[in-house]
């Protein structure tokens, strides 16, 4: 298995692992083109792991100076309980720690089990608002 940065010809693949996944909800934040621009940010980490050339699992997330926050991750369902999802974490841990972090929080952990054998307990759970837009509205 590889772990890579993630690259523009990676988009399909990803997309594939995504909705595979049921994970593929919004264009604007899930799609091609938010890819790119998570791809371009510099707060983020965005990185996929590889098994014989093929992109088969996906992490990303986000350090703004204080607190690490994986958004994330993804593996392939013919690829899953063979440690990959383990190593993508364990891999972006290590990226988050080395720009500064002291801990980790997982935004939507899917699969509880998974989180709970790394250590993550919930805390307090997340709001969120879609559109951005109606936060001056309402
Ligand atoms: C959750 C997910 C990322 C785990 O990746 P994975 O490659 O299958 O996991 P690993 O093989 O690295 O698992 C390592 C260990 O984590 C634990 N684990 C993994 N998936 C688990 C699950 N669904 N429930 C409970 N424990 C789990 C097990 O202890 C496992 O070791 P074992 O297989 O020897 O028992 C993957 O199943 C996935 O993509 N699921 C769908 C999307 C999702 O829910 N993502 C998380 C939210 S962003």
């Amino acid at each position: 298995m590889v772990i890579r940065d993630f690259e523009p010809k990676d988009v399909d693949a990803v997309v594939a692992i995504l909705k595979a996944n049921q994970q593929y909800n919004q264009e604007e934040i899930d799609g091609p083109e938010a890819m790119l621009r998570v791809r371009a940010c510099d707060a983020a980490e965005f990185i996929v792991a590889e098994e014989d050339g093929r992109v088969v699992g996906m992490a990303r997330g986000v350090y703004d100076g204080s607190r690490a926050l994986l958004h994330i991750i993804s593996v392939a369902p013919p690829y899953q309980r063979r440690g990959i999802g383990k190593a993508l974490l364990c891999e972006i841990a290590k990226r988050f720690q080395a720009r500064g972090a002291h801990d980790l929080a997982v935004t939507v952990p899917g699969e509880v089990g998974f989180w709970q054998r790394y250590g993550f307990r919930t805390t307090t759970r997340i709001m969120l608002i879609h559109p951005i837009e109606k936060v001056c509205d309402l």
